[in-house]
């Protein structure tokens, strides 16, 4: 891909972009096509889910000017909440002037759950299947000859006491998995269900769920960015005052939960639009981040945002990040097909990099927002459009209809439906022959 900055792109009528996009991609345009026609039809949905009745779509909107290690990406983000993608693109602009996202990936390992009930000695149970690992662990192995192939399969075995619950004392074996390019829960739930009777005869116990964690936190995604500090600087605003005033606005998440639930929603904002873009599963996703968030007991912010030596504001972002671009919608979807090819993706680290770099953006674009002219003036432009869209106008009506409302600060639907019944008679009584 040659550059992912389209200047421009964001004014060219609706039925050039997707051209524009596959030329700045070097991709032939018909690499966009399922977008153009909602990405799905019935009958492949047909087979995705139960009781079908139809397709439910959402805009997909690109996010630009990533650079992810080095490396120019187009990013597809599907999303309903106007601000996010221009959010997450300015954002990486400004992070391109300190080189981009830096970003870095542990293994591909997801954890299987197995709870061990009815052991009479937790402890001699736990050290009796411990003793067996190396058996277990080849067990494991042997399940899925192609992921072995691959450079997967199982890694460790983990045995943990749980001393108080409502009902006593249990065991948990944690089977460590590493599915390389999958989301994983199909490889893991099964490894678990096939070494489960091996368990129980070792154990003593009885085998009751077996199931993969959300709680991905052996495959953990790091992002870094710089933004130097003078492009920071808009309008009255210096600079050192939208660091600060960013790091502020951290801080108070960093140490505050009902803040850092707010922080943290910003982050997945962008984060989810990617996932869902590529068909992959974002309450896995939600459920991941945010019990990694709570990971010391108390939920608190993803990311960290800090001045550096030089005075530039530093960005970091760690979270877990279970996406596959092998198997389930991703390989069915083609919309989710065409997004992985437009990112250029070859590995299930390499989107989750991507992911967590849009994740950072957009935390930033909601705190320098916050931090200065308040989220609601860039906000309100495009959620007026919304608005004029949802009160009736029609295509050439909705931008005039939705500036009015931003000059009058007054964004609502009955305002909306007031101009609109104004403009109408207006016209009315200026071109008679029309009505
Ligand atoms: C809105 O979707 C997201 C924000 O609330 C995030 C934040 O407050 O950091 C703007």
């Amino acid at each position: 891909m040659s550059s992912s900055r389209i200047p421009g792109f964001y004014n060219t009528p609706l039925a050039q972009r997707p051209a524009l996009a596959a030329a700045a991609a070097e991709q032939p345009p018909e690499q966009l096509a399922p977008w153009s026609s909602g990405g799905l039809n019935a009958e492949a949905a047909d087979h995705m889910v139960e009781n079908v009745i139809g397709l439910h779509s959402l805009p997909v909107g690109l996010g630009l000017n990533f650079i992810v290690n080095g490396r120019e990406v187009l990013v597809p983000m599907v999303i309903e909440e106007p601000s996010v993608v221009a959010g997450a693109s300015f954002m990486a602009k400004l992070a391109r002037a300190g080189g981009g996202f830096f970003v870095t990936s542990s293994a591909p390992e997801m954890i299987g759950q197995m709870q061990v009930l009815e052991v009479d000695d937790v402890h001699s149970a736990r050290l009796k299947i411990l003793e067996q690992k190396s058996e277990l662990l080849a067990e494991a192995d042997g399940i899925d000859p192609l992921l072995k192939k691959l450079g997967g399969g199982s890694r460790d075995l983990e045995v943990r006491i749980i001393e108080e619950s409502p009902i006593g004392p249990f065991i948990v074996v944690h089977l460590i998995y590493d599915v390389r390019d999958a989301m994983g829960a199909n490889a893991v739930n099964t490894a678990c269900e096939r070494l489960a009777p091996k368990i129980a005869i070792i154990s003593g116990g009885r085998v009751h769920l077996r199931i993969l964690s959300n709680l991905a936190d052996r495959r953990l995604v790091r992002a870094r960015c710089v933004i130097p500090v003078a492009e920071l600087a808009f309008d009255d605003f210096a600079g050192e005052r939208v660091r600060d005033g960013i790091i502020e606005a951290w801080a108070f998440a960093a140490c505050d939960s009902y803040r850092a639930a707010t922080h943290n929603k910003g982050i997945m904002n962008g984060v989810d639009a990617v996932v869902i873009a590529t068909g992959n599963d974002w309450r896995a996703i939600e459920a991941g981040a945010h019990a990694y968030a709570a990971r010391s007991g108390r939920y608190t912010s993803l990311s960290t945002w800090k001045k550096d030596r030089d005075g530039n504001l530093t960005g970091t972002l760690e979270m877990p990040m279970a996406v596959g671009i092998v198997g389930g919608a991703t390989r069915v979807h083609p919309a989710a097909q065409a997004a992985v090819k437009l990112m250029g993706v070859r590995t299930a680290s390499e989107l989750a990099e991507i992911i967590v770099s849009v994740g950072l953006a957009q935390n930033l674009a909601a705190l320098r927002a916050l931090a200065t002219e308040g989220i609601q003036r860039g906000h309100m432009s495009l959620h007026a459009r919304q608005v004029a869209i949802a009160a009736g106008a029609s295509s050439d009506q909705i931008d005039k209809i939705a500036a009015q409302m931003v000059a009058e600060k007054t964004v609502r639907i009955d305002r909306a439906e007031e101009i609109l019944k104004e403009q109408t008679e207006k016209r009315y009584f200026n071109y008679p022959s029309e009505g």
